[in-house]
């Protein structure tokens, strides 16, 4: 009997995946060039309609046509070389869908280098980690439209589920849209992270508050508006005791933040596409600022900071912080949406805003209770300029930016550094300034570099020789 889906790339993620697929009743044939790995996939699947094969030939051949074929390998030249071996085995109309973190453009470029052949390819966002992969991940496939109806029972039934039962799990569109996706929904989880962060940096340094403690507050905010995967994780990891020396782990741990990429990539591309990202930006430069551990030690001891001042009673700065975050978060947002309509202008992807929020709303990494309001507020006005400027989160942002204001000077007057929140600020404010102080930039660019400036009361272009 022919496999519905050959899964190669037996890692974690792919492993999970390929069972979240047998356990829904697909045939899956999995391949790793690790044995190891065949093996155990062997053992996991039995009583399962799901085999691995011992090559990609294997593979191929155990596949009914069209054959679908789903590479679950690291990001980058593994993709490449798998496909180089793959192409040859494979014919017109079968799909292969790709997915890693992969770098869209690369996805584009391999798109090409198929071109021709009717193979048909897609680049996949998968989010949710390992239990994500297991239970129910988000995905976002973009790319060849012709291979949707063949993936789409397969990736829907596998997928997360809203609370209203719908799959997490939509075609995004054409090109390397799908990955793009994925990169956005992982520079807002980046500044997600940093944001919670820098509130429970907060917590320790102005209100003295032990991880426990902390971990209560938590625990409460993620029954309310912050309620998130991410804010209910927090709480978990600030509960969680070392059992060898009974501190709180959380402590024990190296202040040594890693990345793989994708939130730089989301940071550059906002850069390339003149996208305003600083929340995210700022979440990758915390990250590269934490791995420099022995200069900042060396530092703390050379450069100065405030003098020693006391916080506010404890309730009230834990509700500022409160909403200090739900502001943040929300510019996040908007950025990492904004970085989606220009990317949508730039490749006439016709992305659907809606439906990727609504895609955001279980299974992934950023699943919050306010992506229900984005996508409805996508659903109201799909052409958004910002989503700062839906009313619904004008109106949070009205009721929260006074205390945003707050907790940064909060972290300014107490030498806690709180690049998100900062940032975050910063970009609300620019934002609906109807003036900004680019006009004295302009006049400084036309007296060094004659680089003319345009008048508010006239039409043209200038020139000034402003040193007589
Ligand atoms: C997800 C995550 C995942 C990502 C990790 C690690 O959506 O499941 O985004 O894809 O790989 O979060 O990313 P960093 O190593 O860059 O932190």
């Amino acid at each position: 009997q022919k496999m519905d889906i050959g899964l190669v790339g037996l890692g974690v993620m792919g492993e999970n995946l390929a069972l979240n697929l047998a356990r829904n009743g697909f045939g899956v044939c999995g391949f790793d060039l690790d044995s190891a790995k065949r093996n155990s996939f062997g053992q996991r699947t039995q009583g399962l309609k799901a085999q691995a094969a011992a090559s990609l030939v294997d593979l191929v051949a155990s596949l009914q046509t069209p054959r679908c074929v789903w590479l679950m390998v690291p990001a980058g030249a593994a993709v490449d070389a798998v496909l180089e071996q793959l192409s040859p085995l494979l014919s017109a109309g079968d799909v292969v869908m790709d997915g890693g973190n992969t770098l869209y453009t690369d996805t584009q470029r391999r798109m090409q280098a198929l071109e021709g052949t009717g193979i048909h390819y897609v680049g996949a966002g998968v989010s949710g980690g390992e239990e994500g992969a297991l239970h129910g991940p988000a995905l976002m496939p973009g790319g060849a439209t012709e291979a949707w109806p063949r993936l789409k029972p397969m990736l829907q039934a596998i997928a997360a589920k809203t609370d209203g039962g719908e799959a997490c799990c939509e075609w995004i569109g054409p090109g390397g849209s799908g990955h793009f996706v994925k990169m956005v929904h992982n520079g807002i989880e980046y500044a997600d992270m940093q944001t919670i962060c820098e509130a429970y940096w907060l917590m320790h340094h102005l209100l003295g508050m032990s991880p426990a403690e902390m971990s209560v507050v938590f625990h409460e905010w993620n029954q309310g508006e912050l309620a998130s995967y991410l804010i209910g994780i927090t709480a978990d990891i600030l509960a969680h005791t070392d059992p060898e020396t009974g501190s709180a782990l959380v402590d024990l741990i190296l202040d040594t933040a890693e990345q793989k990429g994708t939130g730089k990539w989301a940071s550059q591309i906002a850069l390339d596409l003149g996208v305003t990202a600083p929340t995210i930006a700022n979440a990758v430069f915390a990250r590269t600022v934490s791995g420099l551990h022995a200069e900042r030690a060396k530092a703390s001891k050379v450069l100065p900071g405030p003098a020693a001042r006391a916080a506010g009673p404890r309730d009230a700065v834990l509700g500022q912080i409160k909403h200090a975050l739900l502001a943040s978060k929300i510019c996040a947002y908007a950025q990492g949406f904004s970085l989606l309509k220009a990317a949508d202008r730039e490749h006439q992807w016709q992305l659907p805003m809606g439906t990727v929020a609504s895609v955001w709303r279980a299974g992934c990494i950023i699943r919050a209770h306010l992506l229900e309001d984005i996508r409805a507020s996508y659903e109201r006005s799909p052409d958004l300029d910002n989503l700062l400027m839906d009313s619904h989160f004008a109106g949070v942002m009205g009721r929260c930016h006074q205390d945003l204001r707050e907790v940064v000077a909060m972290g300014a007057l107490h030498g806690v550094a709180v690049p998100s929140f900062m940032s975050s600020l910063s970009y609300y404010d620019a934002y609906r300034s109807a003036r900004l102080p680019a006009n004295l930039l302009q006049a400084q660019r036309d007296y060094f570099g004659a680089h003319t400036y345009q008048r508010v009361d006239r039409p043209g272009k200038f020139h000034t020789r402003w040193n007589g």
